[in-house]
């Protein structure tokens, strides 16, 4: 249950310092580990040596009584607590620090593969979370091994486990990272069906934001995302199950334009936490040491009166992702929009709050 008096006044404190012109972050996002099972070639987790990746995360991951003290002084200002990583559900105190996060009256959204997930109690981490998002690119057993680097065994994996989301009552709903690997289903629309088919009542999309790290791109051709946003665009306007959480105007301005529109970045409004505790200033892409700070160390209050936030105000690097586009939209677009959403699903497990987005 979300605590409707806690989300309500830290939006009013967040307001209020907005509104003499004093930036600070309303939502959290964790990345609680650098490990991550799968191959993604669109993501830096993806890196393909996992014995390495173990030990990096040996070395780097915060312990679970620093997680615990990281999440106590975000928990101050957000209203939502965004999990992700690598590969969240892989910690071995996961559980633990989900259950943490709730009894600091703090509203949890999962975002994970689900290939771990028939190793959870669901009964459990449904008490203490609001949903799960599934990152499911495709729900094809090929393009999605080929988004993913996974084997056809892993694919069927988490095709089970999408099932025993919805046997035992998990509120979730599908993200579908668009690359050129994955384009048919939306535009011939079988991603709606068997999205709905597999148990979701909602779905995510963004397309892909490539690595400027690698030296290939996976972003499809722009007669090819033209063709998918147009597909898109119906599926929205037919009203069907499932709703799609991205307002029209996304969609719209790619065909347009190539690209998602904004006026300024809207990075400022998350804090996004490394899996060391660090906070990079703005964001991951202006990742050096002189930009990065370490919520051991310094204060929320410190880090977002850095100068580097100024690189935000006119950054218009991201060109396609979801989430940058969503943060850096004026409020009406948000409303409008996902809240409908969101508010859907909260109803599920929060009427009030559902009355109140
Ligand atoms: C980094 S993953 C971590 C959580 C978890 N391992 C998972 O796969 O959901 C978080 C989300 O970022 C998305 N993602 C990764 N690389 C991306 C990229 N280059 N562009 C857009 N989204 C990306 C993933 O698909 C996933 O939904």
């Amino acid at each position: 249950m979300v605590d409707t008096i806690r989300t309500l006044k830290l939006l009013g404190k967040w307001s209020a310092n907005r509104a003499v012109g004093r930036r600070r972050p309303v939502i959290a996002v964790f990345s609680m580990t650098h490990y991550c099972n799968f191959y993604c070639p669109m993501c830096p987790f993806g890196d393909a040596d996992k014995e390495g990746q173990i030990q990096l995360a040996r070395r780097n991951d915060l312990t679970t009584e620093q997680w615990k003290l990281v999440f106590d002084k975000v928990a101050r200002h957000c209203v939502w607590a965004i999990i992700e990583g690598g590969e969240p559900t892989s910690r071995p105190d996961f559980i633990e620090l989900v259950k943490y996060l709730h009894g600091i009256k703090m509203p949890v959204t999962l975002i994970t593969n689900c290939s771990l997930l028939h190793v959870i109690d669901l009964d459990e981490l449904k008490k203490y979370i609001q949903f799960v998002t599934c990152s499911i690119d495709s729900t094809f057993e090929e393009p999605y091994c080929k988004v993913r680097g996974v084997t056809p065994q892993m694919y069927r994996r988490v095709m089970d486990n999408l099932r025993l989301l919805s046997k035992h009552g998990v509120p979730h709903y599908f993200n579908s990272v668009i690359t050129k690997y994955n384009t048919q289903e939306f535009i011939d629309g079988t991603y709606f069906e068997r999205a709905k088919e597999l148990g979701a009542n909602a779905v995510s999309f963004t397309f892909v934001e490539d690595r400027s790290d690698v030296d290939y791109s996976l972003l499809p051709d722009r007669q090819t995302m033209i063709e998918v946003c147009r597909s898109i665009l119906e599926h929205i306007k037919s009203g069907r199950s499932p709703q799609v959480m991205i307002p029209s105007a996304y969609f719209e301005q790619i065909i347009e334009h190539g690209r998602g529109l904004f006026d300024e970045c809207g990075v400022w409004k998350s804090i996004f936490v490394n899996g060391n505790g660090t906070v990079m200033v703005p964001c991951w892409k202006f990742n050096s040491p002189e930009n990065t700070y370490s919520l051991l160390e310094h204060s929320v209050e410190e880090i977002w009166s850095a100068p580097q936030w100024d690189i935000a105000r006119t950054c218009h690097d991201c060109e396609v992702l979801g989430c940058i586009w969503y943060s850096s939209q004026p409020v009406s677009t948000f409303a409008r929009n996902y809240m409908r959403g969101l508010g859907k699903m909260i109803s599920q497990k929060s009427p009030e709050l559902a009355e109140a987005v």
